[in-house]
C-alpha cells in the first residue's frame, strides 16, 4: 500500500523530461516473444505494470535483464504458450500477449484478464480477430484457449477502434501466411509506434495511425533496439497538475501533437500555453475559467485517460465544466473522493458537471484506479492543508515512474510512503 502525504497550495515550477510511454512499451514488450529474437529497449519506465509483463516473458522462457531505462529480451528460447492466472491477474492488459503468443507456438492459453476499476474489459473483438487469422478459439470457466496450427492473413474489421484489439491483430497477422488488413483499427500513437517496433522486428507493415493498417509480410530479424516513445498522459498529468496548482512548468521529451486535446483546453481555460516541437510550457498565474465541455472519443478525440486529471484541473475553474465519458462506464469513480475536498461534482451516468470553488481543502482520499488515483493527487496538490491519498492496490505505481519525485522537484510537498 501506498499513502501520498501532499501539503497543498505550492505552486510548480521548473522543467520536467517525460517517462516513456506505459501503453507504448506494453505492446511492444509482448511482440519480443513473437520470434525467437535479442531486442534490447531504451526509455523503459519503472512500473508495475511493466514488470509484470517481465515475469510474463519470463515465464514464457525468454532471458529479461533491465539495468535502469534498458531492457533486455531475449526471446530465442521461449518454449511456453500459456500464462497461468496468477500472472495473468498482475496486469489488466496482459490480453496483449495472446497475439504474439498465438504467432510464435500456434497456441495460446490464458485467462481472461477480468474486470477492473473500469468496468468491464471485454475481449471479444481480440479473440474475433484472432479467429479471422484461422485459429480456433474457445473460452470457458476464465480461460482462453486458441490454436492455430497455421495463421492466414484476413480482413480483420473492428467494429470499433479498440486499442487493445488493433495491437494484437497487428502482432498476430505478422505470423499469418499472406496478407492481412486492419478495418476500424485504433488510431492512438502508441499504435504507430507498435507499427515501428514490428517493422523493426522485420514486419512489411504500413497504414499505422490511420484507420486501415496493412501487414504484407514478416521477414524477421535476429537483433531488435527500439526506444519507447514519452508518455502523453504521463504528460497530460503534470500540465493539469501545474493547472490545479498554479505555477510555471515545461515539459521536455513529449510530442505536443500526441495531446493536443488537452493543451488545447487548458488554453481554453486561460492557461497560458507554449507548444513548440519537443517542449510545452504551461503557466497558470490565476484561477483558470471552465465553460468547457470535454468529450472523451477514441483518438485524436479527447483520451479518457486524461478525463480524470481534467476533472481535476477543473475543480476551481470559475463557472461550469462539463464532462462526457463515453469510453469506460467506470470512469467517474474519483468524482466522490473529489467531493471530500469540497468540490463541487454531479454525475448522472456519462455525464458529469463541475462548478469550480474557491477552494479545495485537504482531506483523506482513497485511489481506486490508476488515472483516478493521479487526478486526487493533482487535487490535492490545489487544496488548502495537508491531504493524505491512500492507494491500497498501487493503482498510481502501476503508471507513473517516480511521480512524487518529480512534482517534489517543481517545488510540490509531497511524500510517497509504502506501508
Ligand atoms: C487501452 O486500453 C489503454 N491501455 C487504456 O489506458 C486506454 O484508456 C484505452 O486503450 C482507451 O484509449 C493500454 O494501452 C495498456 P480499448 P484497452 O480496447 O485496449 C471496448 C490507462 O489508464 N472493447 O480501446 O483495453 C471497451 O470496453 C489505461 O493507461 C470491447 O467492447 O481499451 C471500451 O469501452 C486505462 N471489446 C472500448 O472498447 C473488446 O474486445 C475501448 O477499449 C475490447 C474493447
Amino acid at each position: 500500500m501506498s499513502v501520498w502525504r501532499i501539503q497543498g497550495g505550492y505552486p510548480l515550477e521548473g522543467t520536467m523530461t517525460i517517462q516513456g510511454a506505459k501503453n507504448a512499451v506494453l505492446p511492444v514488450l509482448a511482440a519480443t516473444v513473437l520470434t525467437g529474437c535479442e531486442t534490447e529497449l531504451t526509455n523503459v519506465p519503472a512500473l508495475r505494470d511493466v514488470e509484470a509483463s517481465l515475469n510474463i516473458l519470463r515465464w514464457l522462457g525468454c532471458q529479461v535483464q533491465r539495468q535502469g531505462d534498458v531492457v533486455r529480451v531475449d526471446s530465442r528460447n521461449a518454449g511456453r504458450s500459456d500464462i497461468p492466472a496468477a500472472l495473468m491477474r498482475e496486469m489488466r492488459s496482459s490480453v496483449i500477449f495472446l497475439g504474439a503468443v498465438l504467432g510464435r507456438f500456434g497456441a495460446a492459453s490464458l485467462s481472461l484478464p477480468g474486470g477492473c476499476e473500469l468496468g468491464p474489459r471485454p475481449i471479444d473483438l481480440h479473440l474475433a480477430a484472432m479467429e479471422r487469422l484461422g485459429a480456433r478459439v474457445e473460452c470457458e470457466d476464465g480461460e482462453i484457449r486458441a490454436a492455430a496450427p497455421v495463421l492466414r492473413g484476413a480482413v480483420i474489421g473492428l467494429p470499433l477502434p479498440s486499442v487493445g484489439a488493433t495491437e494484437n491483430a497487428m502482432i498476430a497477422a505478422c505470423a499469418a501466411k499472406g496478407t492481412t488488413v486492419i478495418t476500424g483499427a485504433a488510431r492512438e500513437p502508441e499504435i504507430v509506434e507498435l507499427q515501428g517496433f514490428l517493422r523493426a522486428m522485420g514486419a512489411d507493415m504500413d497504414g499505422a495511425g490511420t484507420g486501415t493498417i496493412t501487414v504484407r509480410g514478416f521477414e524477421p530479424r535476429q537483433r531488435v533496439g527500439w526506444r519507447v516513445m514519452p508518455d502523453r498522459i504521463a504528460a497530460a498529468t503534470v500540465l493539469c497538475a501545474c493547472a490545479c496548482a498554479g505555477g510555471d512548468v515545461e515539459l521536455r521529451g513529449a510530442d505536443p501533437a500526441h495531446f493536443v486535446c488537452v493543451t488545447d483546453t487548458l488554453a481554453a481555460m486561460g492557461a497560458e500555453m507554449t507548444v513548440k516541437s519537443r517542449r510545452v510550457r504551461i503557466r497558470c498565474r490565476e484561477e483558470l475559467t471552465g465553460g468547457q465541455t470535454i468529450i472523451t472519443r477514441p483518438y485524436p478525440g479527447f483520451p479518457t485517460d486524461a478525463q480524470p486529471l481534467m476533472m481535476a484541473a477543473s475543480l476551481k475553474a470559475a463557472g461550469r465544466t462539463v464532462f462526457v465519458e463515453n469510453i469506460f462506464s467506470g470512469r467517474y469513480r474519483q468524482a466522490e473522493q473529489l467531493r471530500r475536498l469540497g468540490a463541487d461534482i454531479r454525475v448522472a451516468g456519462r455525464m458529469a458537471s463541475v462548478t469550480g470553488v474557491q477552494t479545495l481543502r485537504g482531506a483523506r482520499l482513497r485511489a481506486e484506479d490508476l488515472r483516478g488515483g493521479a487526478s486526487l493527487i493533482i487535487a490535492a496538490l490545489g487544496a488548502e492543508g495537508e491531504s493524505a491519498v491512500i492507494d491500497t492496490a498501487g493503482h498510481v505505481e502501476r503508471g507513473y515512474d517516480g511521480l512524487d519525485a518529480a512534482l517534489a522537484a517543481l517545488g510540490a510537498h509531497i511524500d510517497r510512503s509504502e506501508n
